[in-house]
């Protein structure tokens, strides 16, 4: 397994995290308050850029932008909770406008993402078979007891934080627990900070033995009473047409509908007096505009007067404006169709949402240039619409795969808006939406947070380790991974070693479960002294949940888990031409992924794996042309848009200066990275 062990760093500054706000209150077993949170520092690791150094389009104020960070899209890979703690830390209280956020739902499943080799199907056979990768699990939404809320309560007390104060957050649900996230949202941001409970019927029907079909998710909604409001419009739905727009106007024969023209209650000016004779005072109400309103409407023939004598008037409302007004977007949102099979923005990352759906969202709740955040960004649908919008973006997820997934997403719409700029400035017409939301940047930076270093997904090496182990995977536990015989086991994530933190972790954990008396095997590639002395200590002391070690890195017996075969590749990068004809040619002639062949050799049916063309097994390439050593900056981005399509292998760019250091990283179809650096 490829891996890098990286220094403690034990001094990390904490951050106090403020009470929750509202007086309805939640309680469950274990819950706990969050008081202080480490804030971890964070590695910038990646960074994008079309057009030049990062910086923020003319027009958007970046003047309190913390200094701590370039200005551009950022893009976290960690634990949302550290992530948080970073940016509380590091200058971004109060500074987000709108967030959004779609976490697991408790909905107790693992999602998995189906796996391909690229290429068009019948271009890459295997020993005859289809090449299919199998499930990628990319996130589990398992919990036990009450985790789950306590899950979410941490990370909602943070995002208060982080919100504006005339900012608004969106918290994305469905019927799995969202009786017990209104409560908690109530506590935290406080009741009278709730604003809607929008349905989004995602299905049109489902199949649910027992009971009625579930079809819809719920969002809710909550802000001050200053917050960004844009009203949103809809399309008029068929069935709302069919059943109100149920007349029709003689001589023009346009259809339309009727509404009311009065109120309820009596008023003294404008809107008490008779009109045409009728006093709508005498049944209580008044007239909803003025009666010189009514004359006008009337004079323009929007006045239905119905054919009995003593009949009120009514306002006509006509069909062909309605439908091209739209209506007002309402609490039940029925017009935005989820991410299906055939949809054009399908990527394969589970529950992925229509960029229509969060389009709205960020159009009602923010103006161009605010600061959006989502902290469970998964495919980065929430960050692709705020820079389609023009608005700045925060995003971050815990997976490796949805890192990698929402990059390139961003890095394709960035491209796309840098050319329709450069297309506008060379006088080409851009479609009025393009000219009213220039993009806030285009550029980007991906970090990582609390050592997140691991080249395979956390899940992988879990499941590696597991497997080598003879460990019984307990997949209805989110904190421990499985049993080994009477013993629990921990696999401690292998991106650094056993700290003293993760001891903690699990004595709380083990708090929240009085009643378990077993014994603990914590796996870890290796550890901290302190956590030696933490671990020795507690077995002094504990007649109960005694622990052992297991360290792969210095076991002979468990270590064989580490021969995992990192990637390789044949790269040739050099200069070609003179003078101002020179470039720089790179050219992969081989990759070689071993953990695709492994489990391609898995699969049923495959004998012998043997894959003709090795662009099959590669997702993406990138190069940059000056790396310094640390951060990788795109110059130069193949990520075909299809899956059928397969990258170059074969580029040329701009000759950098003499000496300059080149990086190339490929992106196996498992998300494994493989990075080559040479001097040219
Ligand atoms: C429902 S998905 C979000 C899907 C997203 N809205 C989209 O359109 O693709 C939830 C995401 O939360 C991430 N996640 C779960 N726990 C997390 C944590 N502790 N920190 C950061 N991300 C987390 C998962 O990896 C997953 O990608």
């Amino acid at each position: 397994m490829a891996f890098t062990m990286t220094e403690p760093q034990p001094q990390a500054p904490k951050v106090s995290v403020a009470k929750a706000k509202g007086r309805p209150m939640l309680s469950w077993v274990g819950k706990r308050p969050l008081g202080r949170v480490t804030a971890y520092p964070a590695q910038r690791i990646e960074r994008f850029a079309v057009d030049g150094p990062a910086h923020f389009s003319a027009g958007v104020d970046g003047s309190g932008w913390p200094a701590a960070f370039e200005r551009g899209g950022l893009l976290f890979h960690g634990d949302n909770k550290d992530v948080l703690a970073h940016l509380l830390a590091n200058g971004f209280r109060g500074k987000v406008r709108l967030i959004y956020i779609d976490p697991p739902f408790d909905s107790g499943a693992d999602y998995v993402r189906k796996v391909q080799l690229r290429g068009p199907k019948a271009s890459v056979k295997i020993d005859g078979e289809d090449y299919g990768l199998g499930e990628q699990v990319q996130y589990t939404d398992i919990w036990s007891n009450d985790n789950y809320l306590q899950f979410i309560y941490e990370r909602l007390l943070m995002l208060k934080m982080l919100l504006a104060e005339d900012g608004a957050i969106y918290l994305h649900c469905d019927p799995s627990r969202n009786s017990y996230l209104r409560v908690l949202m109530d506590e935290v941001f406080g009741a009278d900070a709730f604003i809607n409970e929008i349905v989004w019927q995602r299905l049109s029907a489902h199949n649910d033995a027992g009971r009625y079909g579930i079809i819809h998710d719920t969002i809710y909604y909550y802000g001050p009473a200053d917050r960004v409001w844009n009203p949103q419009r809809t399309e008029l739905r068929d069935i709302y047409v069919q059943q109100f727009f149920d007349q029709i106007e003689e001589g023009t024969s346009r259809r339309y509908s009727r509404s009311d023209l009065t109120a309820r209650g009596l008023r003294n000016g404008e809107t008490g007096k008779p009109w045409r004779g009728i006093n709508p005072g005498e049944k209580g109400n008044h007239w909803k505009v003025a009666v010189s309103k009514l004359d006008e409407w009337d004079a323009e023939g929007r006045i239905h007067w119905p054919k009995t004598a003593g009949g009120m008037p009514r306002l006509k409302r006509f069909l062909d404006e309605a439908l091209e007004q739209g209506g007002t977007a309402q609490d039940i949102w029925l017009d935005i169709r989820p991410i299906h099979n055939q949809s054009d923005e399908l990527l394969g990352y589970p529950t992925q949402k229509p960029e229509a759906l969060v389009t709205r969202i960020v159009k009602a709740s923010t103006n161009p240039g605010d600061i959006v955040l989502d902290c469970f960004l998964g495919s980065g649908t929430t960050a692709l619409v705020a820079q389609k919008l023009g608005r700045r973006w925060i995003g971050c997820d815990i997976n490796k795969g949805a890192i990698q997934t929402a990059a390139k997403r961003l890095q394709g719409v960035m491209r796309e808006q840098a050319d329709a700029l450069a297309r506008n400035t060379q006088g080409e017409l851009l479609t009025p939406a393009d000219a009213a939301t220039p993009p806030a940047q285009l550029s980007f930076t991906t970090w990582r947070v609390n050592d997140y270093d691991l080249q395979i997904q956390h899940n992988e090496a879990a499941e590696l380790v597991c497997q080598h182990l003879g460990v019984t995977r307990t997949r209805t536990d989110p904190f421990f991974d499985g049993t080994l015989g009477r013993q629990l086991v921990k696999v401690v994530p292998l991106n650094h070693p056993l700290s003293p933190l993760d001891c903690e972790a699990l004595r709380l954990e083990l708090k929240t479960r009085p009643d378990e008396e077993r014994d603990i095997v914590l796996v870890c590639l290796g550890l901290e002294q302190a956590a030696r002395e933490w671990v020795a200590q507690h077995n002094r002391q504990s007649p109960i949940n005694r622990l052992q070690i297991v360290e792969l890195r210095g076991d002979r017996k468990a270590g064989g888990v580490i021969r995992h075969e990192p990637m390789s590749a044949q790269v040739s990068v050099r200069r070609e031409g003179t003078g101002s004809d020179e470039r720089l040619v790179v050219e992969i002639a081989e990759v070689v992924s071993p953990a695709i062949l492994q489990r391609l050799a898995q699969q049923s049916g495959v004998l012998r794996a043997e894959i003709d063309d090795w662009r099959a097994v590669v997702d993406c390439v990138l190069i940059d042309t000056a790396h310094d050593g640390e951060v990788f900056n795109v110059a130069l981005a193949d990520v075909p848009e299809r899956k059928q399509d397969l990258v170059a292998g074969r580029y040329e760019l701009p000759a950098p200066p003499a000496g300059a250091c080149v990086a190339v990283k490929i992106v196996d179809m498992l998300g494994e990275e493989w990075l080559h650096c040479v001097s040219v």
